[in-house]
């Protein structure tokens, strides 16, 4: 084990984790060494929104999110959205709107989309696109992501 690394516990998805972490490591890296892989590295950059984790509700970029960061916190990824078997009103919307292709970006744009619908429950157009601007996808999906945020955010005002 290297000196420079550190312990740090978390919890992850609801569940507590303890982890030596070095200073290089990042979030992204930490997740996918726990199993959960639908956060994923595109640009490695913080450009484009594949590996979007959530840390104490606010969605961060993990692939240059420094693990040890994490320490005492909350983090959430696209796998703690299912609950007893029921997707979560956005990742169904998008299911339904026919809102991914190969589906690479998908985790990052619902976990963006839920910060969203959560301040905002019936965004525009413009605001989803705003909103959702740092996110990419190479598939071209955008008109059918749009549909499924404000699908979703129909359901889930006709639910509140
Ligand atoms: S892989 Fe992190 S923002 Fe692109
Ligand atoms: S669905 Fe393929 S990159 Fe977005």
């Amino acid at each position: 084990m290297s000196t420079t690394s550190t312990l740090i516990q978390f919890r992850l998805n609801g569940e507590p984790v303890s982890r030596q972490v070095e200073p290089h490591h990042t979030l992204l890296e930490l997740v996918r060494e726990c199993g959960l892989h639908g956060a994923r590295e595109s640009c490695g950059q913080g450009l484009c929104g594949c590996c979007t984790i959530v840390v104490n509700g606010q969605a961060v970029t993990g692939c240059i999110y420094p693990a040890m960061h994490a320490e005492g916190a909350e983090v959430g990824t696209i796998e703690g959205l299912e609950q007893d078997g029921q997707l979560d009103p956005v990742q169904q919307a998008f299911m339904d709107a026919g809102a991914l292709q190969c589906g690479f970006c998908t985790p990052g744009f619902i976990l963006m989309a839920r910060q969203l619908l959560r301040q905002n429950s019936e965004p525009s157009d413009h605001e989803i696109r705003h909103f959702l601007a740092g996110n990419l996808c190479r598939c071209g999906a955008y008109p059918e992501i749009i549909e499924a945020v404000k699908l979703a955010g129909q359901r889930m005002r006709a639910a509140a």
